[in-house]
């Protein structure tokens, strides 16, 4: 059921719209009354997403994008200006992530953690910005806690991670003055399809594991999704270059 709330009459981009906090984010803001661009580069659960979002009353499309083409990102900020008109804000959710040792980490592992995780958050933020500047806007950024404290066995993702606080609060004063926030969320862990992608190495230390744990256990993306849609929504509309722990004390 869409009750027209914070976003009536807002275009909002959601990447990784197809699973996980980016799926919740997409649900929630279409729920308020947003139509909602979902992109993704997982083809078939990006349309599970928007039909839900549709057959409960709300708009999305699906646009498929990986975040990390250039290409790909210009001809899908094209078709979302087709189809719904130009963004209001953008939520840049769409991350991967492995644990290795870094002395056995393929180069390939880190070239694509960067390359999803920090310039695709980059790449979405330089096509997006245009629109947001000429209309008024914002930007919501995924972080994470291992974007704000060291983890053992993620250097690229931590790397990514720290890179996206930084990209974030560099957007933030770079654009000041001009209207446009730009903010982020730091998680800590949320039981998504993700943590698939974390399995720890065999001889993982149970003492250097235990400093992931967030002492209430897992944040779920609902709680995520409400940080980034207070972010996104004007109840946020002093806040510029924050970056909001939703961890459940893990980085107090
Ligand atoms: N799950 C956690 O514990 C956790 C904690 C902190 C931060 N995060 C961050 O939250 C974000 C969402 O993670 P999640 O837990 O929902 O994971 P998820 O795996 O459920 O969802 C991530 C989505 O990103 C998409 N994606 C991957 N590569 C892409 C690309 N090149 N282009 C477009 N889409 C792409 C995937 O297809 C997937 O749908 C990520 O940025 C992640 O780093 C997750």
């Amino acid at each position: 059921m869409v009750d027209v709330g914070r976003f009536g009459g807002r275009v909002a981009v959601v990447t990784g719209a197809a699973s996980g906090l980016g799926r919740a984010t997409a649900k929630l803001i279409a729920g308020e009354g947003g139509a909602v661009a979902a992109l993704d580069i997982s083809d078939k659960a990006l349309q599970t997403t928007v039909d839900e979002i549709t057959s409960a009353g709300g708009t999305a499309v699906a646009v498929r994008t990986d975040v990390s083409d250039p290409d790909s990102v210009a001809s899908s900020m094209k078709e979302i200006v087709a189809q719904l008109g130009p963004p209001n804000t953008v939520c840049n959710v769409a991350g991967i992530g492995k644990f290795a040792h870094t002395t056995e980490a393929a180069f390939d592992d880190w070239q694509r953690i960067l390359g999803v995780n920090l310039t695709g958050t980059f790449l979405m933020c330089q096509a997006a910005l245009p629109h947001l500047l000429d209309n008024g806007g914002n930007i919501v950024n995924v972080a994470s806690t291992a974007g704000l404290m060291g983890q053992p066995y993620s250097a690229a993702y931590c790397a990514s991670k720290g890179g996206v606080v930084q990209l974030t609060k560099a957007l933030a004063v770079e654009y000041l003055e001009r209207g446009v926030r730009i903010n982020a969320v730091a998680p800590g862990g949320v039981d998504t399809p993700m943590l698939g992608q974390f399995a720890p190495p065999p001889d993982a230390s149970k003492r250097l594991m235990a400093k992931l744990m967030t002492p209430f256990g897992f944040v779920t993306p609902d709680q995520v999704a409400k940080a980034i849609a207070f972010l996104a929504s004007d109840d946020g509309d002093y806040i510029t270059g924050a970056i909001v722990s939703v961890d459940g004390g893990l980085t107090a």
